[in-house]
C-alpha cells in the first residue's frame, strides 16, 4: 500500500505518537524525582530508565535506521539497550536524570515529527504504511503498561487516579460456548502495524471444544482457594508447586486476608476483592492449577484466537472479536481509561461471532501454549523483539489488559512471559474438550 491509498496515515501516525507521549507524561509527571530513580521491585526498571529507553528506541529506529542519522549521544546508547543490562542492574547505571531523560525524549520527538512530515511512507519495509512509526508508538505504549506495573508494585500513597468502569453490562446466558471443529485463519499478513510474531496469516485446524464465555472471576478463584487448592499438589505443575511452596504463595499477588475477608492492594489503595471482576495477578501456574481443579484446562493459543476471530457465517477471521472496526469504549476496557478490569459480563458489543465475551481488554489471558514462531516467520525489524524469546520457557498471553492501548491491541496480538510471573495484569479463562 502507498501513502496515497492511505489518506490520513501521516496524521494517524502523529496522533499515535502524541497519545503515547501523553500517557508517558501521565505516568511520570506526578512522580517525585526520588521515586522516578528508585527501583520499586527487582523485577522492574526505575521509571526514569523506561523514560529514556522510550526516547532511545525512537531515536534508533526512526532517526538512525529510517533517516540514516548519527547517534545523538553514543555514550548513552548501551545504557538503554535492554539486552546489555538486566532490569535488576539498571539502578546502578549512570542513567540520565529525570529532567535530562525528559529533555532527550522530547528532542528526539521534535526531530521525528519533522521526519514524519517529509518522509515518504513507502519504498522500504520500515516505511511502508508508516510501519516504523507505528512500531514506535506501540513500543512506547508497551513501556507505559510496564510503568503502570511499576506503579502497582510501588509502596506508598497513590499517585494515579481514574474513574471506575461504567461499562455496558449484560451477562451472557451460558457459561461456555461450543467452538466448532475445522480450519480457520490464524495470524495476519494484512494488518499494517502488526508485529513480526503475528505474521504470516496461515490456516490451522482445531477439534471442537468448549470455551468459557467470560474470564474466570475473583469469586470463582476464591472457591479454589477455599477448597484448599494451594495445598493440593495434584492440581499443580511441578515447577508451580515448587514456586508456591518456596514463596509461601496462597493467593493472587497483592491479596491478603484480614479477619476472614480477602483484601487487595490496587495502586496504593486497600479494598475488598470484588467478586465479579476477572481475577488479576495470577501466574501461569496458578491459572493452570485452577483449571485442573475445575476439571478443565487452559485453552491453547490457537483455540483462543479461533474463539476470538473465527466467523462461521463467512469463514473469515475478523480483526477483533466484534468485527473489523477499531475498538471503542463500548467494545472493551483498553487504554488505561480505568485502573482495573470491568466486571465479567460487561461489553456485550465486544462479543465474538461465536459469542465469547471480553476477549479483548480487562485482563491478559494465559494460554497453555509456548511462545513459538508461526510457519513462515521472519524476524522484523530486529531479532530481539520476538525471535530470541521463542521456546518452551515463555507462555503466550492473549487479548490485552485494561492497561493496553488500542494501538498495541488486535485479535492477532501476541504477548508472552515466564510462567512464574504475576505482577503483570494477567488473568485467564478455561476450556474443555468436547
Ligand atoms: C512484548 C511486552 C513482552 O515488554 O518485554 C518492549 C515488549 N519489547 N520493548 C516487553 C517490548 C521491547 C515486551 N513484551
Ligand atoms: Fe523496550
Amino acid at each position: 500500500m502507498t501513502t496515497e491509498s492511505h489518506p490520513g496515515l501521516r496524521e494517524h501516525a502523529a496522533a499515535s505518537l502524541t497519545a503515547a507521549r501523553a500517557r508517558t507524561a501521565a505516568l511520570t509527571d506526578p512522580v517525585t524525582e526520588a521515586d522516578l530513580t528508585a527501583q520499586h521491585s527487582p523485577l522492574m526498571s526505575p521509571l526514569v530508565w523506561d523514560l529514556a529507553h522510550i526516547g532511545n528506541q525512537e531515536e534508533l529506529w526512526l532517526l538512525r535506521r529510517v533517516a540514516g542519522r548519527d547517534s545523538m549521544h553514543p555514550e548513552i546508547d548501551p545504557l538503554y539497550d535492554a539486552f546489555e543490562h538486566p532490569r535488576a542492574e539498571r539502578p546502578k547505571l549512570p542513567l540520565l536524570g529525570p529532567a535530562e531523560a525528559r529533555r532527550y525524549a522530547a528532542e528526539v520527538r521534535g526531530r521525528v515529527f519533522d521526519l514524519l512530515e517529509s518522509t515518504p511512507l513507502e519504498g522500504s519495509a520500515l516505511l511502508d504504511d508508516g510501519f516504523a512509526f507505528g512500531m514506535i508508538a506501540q513500543h512506547e505504549q508497551q513501556h507505559d503498561e510496564t510503568m503502570l506495573i511499576t506503579h502497582q508494585l510501588r509502596q506508598g500513597a497513590p499517585v494515579l487516579t481514574a474513574p471506575d468502569p461504567d461499562a455496558p453490562y449484560d451477562p451472557p446466558g451460558a457459561p461456555e460456548v461450543l467452538i466448532p471443529a475445522g480450519p480457520f485463519t490464524m495470524g495476519t499478513s494484512a494488518e499494517p502495524w502488526s508485529l513480526d510474531n503475528e505474521r504470516p496469516a496461515h490456516e490451522r485446524e482445531t477439534a471442537a471444544f468448549w470455551m468459557d464465555t467470560l474470564p474466570v472471576t475473583n469469586a470463582a478463584y476464591r472457591a479454589f482457594i477455599a477448597d484448599g487448592g494451594y495445598g493440593e499438589p495434584r492440581w499443580w505443575a511441578e515447577a508451580g508447586w515448587d514456586q508456591i511452596r518456596r514463596h509461601s504463595i496462597e493467593a493472587p499477588l497483592f491479596w491478603h486476608r484480614e479477619g476472614g475477608e480477602w483484601l487487595r492492594r490496587r495502586f496504593g489503595v486497600i479494598e475488598p476483592v470484588p467478586d465479579e471482576e476477572p481475577v488479576l495477578h495470577v501466574s501461569w501456574y496458578e491459572a493452570d492449577a485452577y483449571a485442573r481443579w475445575a476439571g478443565r484446562r487452559l485453552p491453547t493459543e490457537t483455540e483462543w484466537e479461533k474463539a476470538a476471530r473465527f466467523d462461521p457465517a463467512t469463514g473469515r477471521s475478523t480483526r477483533y472479536p466484534w468485527g473489523d472496526a477499531d475498538p471503542t469504549p463500548a467494545h472493551a476496557n483498553l487504554g488505561q481509561r480505568h485502573l482495573r478490569p470491568s466486571r465479567a459480563g460487561s461489553y456485550p458489543a465486544g462479543a465474538s461471532p461465536l459469542g465469547v465475551r471480553q476477549l479483548i481488554g480487562d485482563v491478559w489471558e494465559w494460554t497453555s501454549s509456548d511462545f513459538l514462531p508461526y510457519p513462515g516467520f521472519r524476524a522484523f525489524p530486529y531479532r530481539e523483539y520476538s525471535e530470541v524469546f521463542f521456546g518452551p520457557e515463555h507462555k503466550v498471553l492473549r487479548g490485552g489488559s485494561f492497561a493496553v492501548d488500542p494501538v498495541a491491541c488486535r485479535g492477532t496480538f501476541r504477548n508472552w512471559d515466564l510462567p512464574v510471573r504475576r505482577q503483570i495484569f494477567s488473568g485467564f479463562r478455561t476450556a474443555r474438550d468436547v
